[in-house]
């Protein structure tokens, strides 16, 4: 397939780093379109292991194009470091390209994300207090700064000035918090797109052009179904567009050049940060399940609350996003485990439903319920090459997931490293 999206079919950190390292391989270029460092992908290459927030995880090939789309709010700071940690490590960034259409985060958006989190009090999402809320809100009201900006020094600052001033207001009068520094935002600022600026292109035309070469494009998903903005279990989400149908605004593709999407879906469930999650385990099932799959966050190092798979959530973001297939993650950790449940319905009323609802009050009042697989022994799983080699009930397993889903499962992963992964379709 020439342009495939690879992205989250559930909460977030269901693999999507470790495949689109995988799949990356035959690819010419690879595109984040949504989020910024909010995302935490991990890549384990050989012995090394990588952590990824904003620089698309084709990178460590060094001859992929690694563009950071419009759709993007990218933090200069973040960048930069994340720059010197690969280049430090001995990764060519010089591919990278950041759209002059993506928006940028200052810190007025950390520190009102932060200040909006503690005034929410119980009620708070759980962000990652990385700004991402209030720049796409700026973004939205039509006042935020663009990287295109950074070209014109005298009005990049005088706006930046201004945004600062105005915050500074919310920031006071609000919340009653105290005011952030103007001159030192503005120096540490035109310190920073000075290093950014060489990067910065229009990578709408790029993109086209290569549709138009016939050139291999990933898109890697950040967050996941869940999170979206629209179609995730709202309030409780990120505020950009993780679906197949973000590809398109958060890139500049047109939406007909899209071919396939790859759903990644963790084996079980997981979430971070607060809002509902039907069949979360709050007993040693959960806390075994998060010791064997290490399930803390890549980027903010909180425990990952952890559950059974669910079908209902499988089936929802199927229909969204319209995958070809499906990428199962982490079938791994499931090894040991004398029986797995899957959800394959919600009982709402006394009757069974099998959709994802909108509002959070009626999703609280499902109950999920369950089918029961067998587990498997073999607590390693990790040298096996072949599907048919796998124990028969982790087969079962899948085979059970692509009945219910009607997705066929193009791949499985069984460990974080790229030999760790059985191809059971040729996806790109
Ligand atoms: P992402 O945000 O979707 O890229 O996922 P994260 O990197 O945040 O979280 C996934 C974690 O699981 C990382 O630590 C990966 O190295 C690891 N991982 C990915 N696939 C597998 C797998 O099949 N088995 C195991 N055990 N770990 C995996
Ligand atoms: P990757 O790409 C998992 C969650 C946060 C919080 C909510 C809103 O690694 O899968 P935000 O800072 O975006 O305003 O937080 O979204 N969240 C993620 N959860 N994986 C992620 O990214 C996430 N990015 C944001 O925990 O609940
Ligand atoms: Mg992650």
């Amino acid at each position: 397939m020439s342009t495939l999206v690879i992205l989250g079919a559930q909460w977030g950190d269901e693999g999507k780093g470790k495949l689109t390292d995988y799949l990356a391989k035959k690819a010419d270029f690879v595109v984040r379109y949504q989020g910024g460092d909010n995302a935490g992908h991990t890549v384990e290459i050989g012995e090394k292991q990588f952590k990824l927030h904003l620089i698309p995880s084709g990178i460590f090939y060094g001859d992929k194009i690694c563009i950071l789309g419009n759709g993007l709010v990218v933090n200069p700071k973040s960048l930069l470091e994340e720059i010197k940690y690969l280049n430090d490590r001995g990764i060519n960034t010089d591919n990278l390209k950041i759209s002059d259409r993506a928006h940028i985060i200052f810190p007025y958006h950390i520190k009102l994300d932060q200040l909006e989190e503690e005034r929410k009090g119980k009620d708070k999402i759980g962000t990652t207090v990385k700004g991402i809320g209030p720049c796409y809100k700026d973004k939205v009201e039509r006042t935020g700064i663009r990287m295109c900006d950074i070209f014109y020094n005298e009005s990049f600052e005088a706006q930046l000035r201004e945004n600062i001033k105005n915050k500074n207001e919310i920031i006071n009068k609000i919340y009653g918090s105290e005011s952030l520094n103007a001159d030192e935002i503005v120096e540490e600022y035109l310190g920073y797109i000075e290093m950014i600026k060489k990067y910065v292109t229009d990578t709408t035309a790029l993109l086209n052009d290569a549709v138009k070469e016939g050139k291999s494009i990933l898109f890697e998903g950040a967050q996941g179904t869940f999170l979206d903005i629209d179609f995730g279990t709202y309030p409780f989400l990120t505020s950009s567009h993780p679906i197949s149908g973000g590809v398109s605004i958060g890139s500049g593709i047109n939406p007909f050049a899209l071919k396939g999407a790859l759903g990644v879906v963790k084996a079980y469930t997981t979430r971070v940060g607060r809002g509902p999650f039907p069949t979360e385990l709050n007993d040693e099932i959960g806390d075994e399940i998060r010791e064997k799959g290490h399930e803390f966050g890549t980027t903010t190092g909180r425990a990952r609350r952890c559950g059974w798979l669910d079908i209902v959530m499988l089936k929802y973001s199927a229909q969204i996003n319209g995958f070809s297939s499906f990428a199962v993650t982490k079938l791994d950790t499931l090894a040991g485990f004398e029986k797995l449940k899957i959800c394959v319905g919600y009982e709402l009323d006394g009757k069974i439903i099998n959709t994802f609802p909108a509002s959070l009050e009626t999703l609280a009042r499902c109950k999920p319920v369950y089918e029961e697989l067998d587990g498997w022994k073999e607590e390693d799983m990790r040298n096996i090459e072949k599907f048919e080699d796998l124990p028969k009930a982790a087969q079962d397993y899948i085979k059970r997931i692509e009945e219910l889903t009607e997705v066929s499962v193009g791949i499985v992963s069984i460990g974080p490293k790229r030999s760790e992964t059985i191809i059971r379709e040729e996806i790109m």
